[in-house]
């Protein structure tokens, strides 16, 4: 059930695909399906470039027949599809659960459209719910969770499931940082980006332009 809702916000993203553009692609379950999507139709699209935001992304959309093309090369894209962890009436949301806000947040802020796919359970009244996740530089490890513990954090240090430290596609560190309840998203975003070793966080405050977020098999289209 709740598979299928990605399916369809996915889908219903991907409809807004058009020849020529370039399309960044994001990361995670929901994504996946965009991406089948993607592989079943990119005949309809053949001048479209799509650009990654994972390896784990560039895998799947690779072994789906899909080219992916490189991303530094790029000033701007035309479009961008991500799913969220939690996403609040705004269309703010906090990403990261797969590990990739980092280049995320690139890929959403170099697209002049970005459209979030999710199912219903990541609807919230307010962010807070999961935690918010913020890439750091292994050696400021300490220093970084001080700080975030400093503005009413819990840090906790991401593992794998071998009770090793996850490392981001970058080779960085992950720490999730929950907090009782965020009052004030800005104030907060802003004080994590200033944290030196700190190289970016999980709060999507400004670059969601609309939402496909589907529940019990029914989509409703989010626009800020
Ligand atoms: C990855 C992300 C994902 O988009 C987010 O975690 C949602 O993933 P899923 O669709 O698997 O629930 O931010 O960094």
């Amino acid at each position: 059930m709740q598979d299928d809702d990605k399916r369809l916000a996915a889908e219903a993203a991907v409809a807004e695909i058009r020849d020529g553009m370039r399309v960044g692609i994001g990361t995670g379950t929901t994504v996946a399906f965009a991406i089948a999507a993607i592989g079943r139709r990119r005949r309809e699209w053949p001048s479209a470039t799509f650009f990654s935001t994972s390896q784990d992304t560039t895998k799947i959309t690779r072994a789906a027949g899909v080219p992916i093309a490189r991303f530094a090369d790029q000033a701007e894209l035309d479009l961008a599809i991500d799913g969220v962890d939690e996403i609040d009436p705004q269309l703010r949301a906090i990403k990261g659960g797969g590990g990739a806000m980092l280049r995320e947040k690139i890929i959403a802020s170099a697209a002049r459209r970005m459209v979030a796919i999710a199912d219903g359970t990541k609807r919230v009244p307010a962010l807070g719910r999961a935690p918010v996740p913020v890439e750091i530089l292994p050696f400021a490890r300490a220093f970084v969770a001080a700080r975030t513990s400093a503005l009413g954090a819990s840090p906790a240090l991401r593992m794998t499931e071998t009770e090793t430290a996850y490392r981001t596609d970058q080779g960085n560190l992950i720490l999730d940082c929950r907090f009782d309840a965020i009052a004030d998203p800005g104030k907060l975003a802003v004080a994590l980006q200033a944290i030196p070793g700190a190289l970016g966080h999980g709060l999507f405050l400004t670059e969601i332009d609309a939402a496909y977020i589907a529940q019990d098999g029914i989509v409703t289209k989010m626009e800020r």
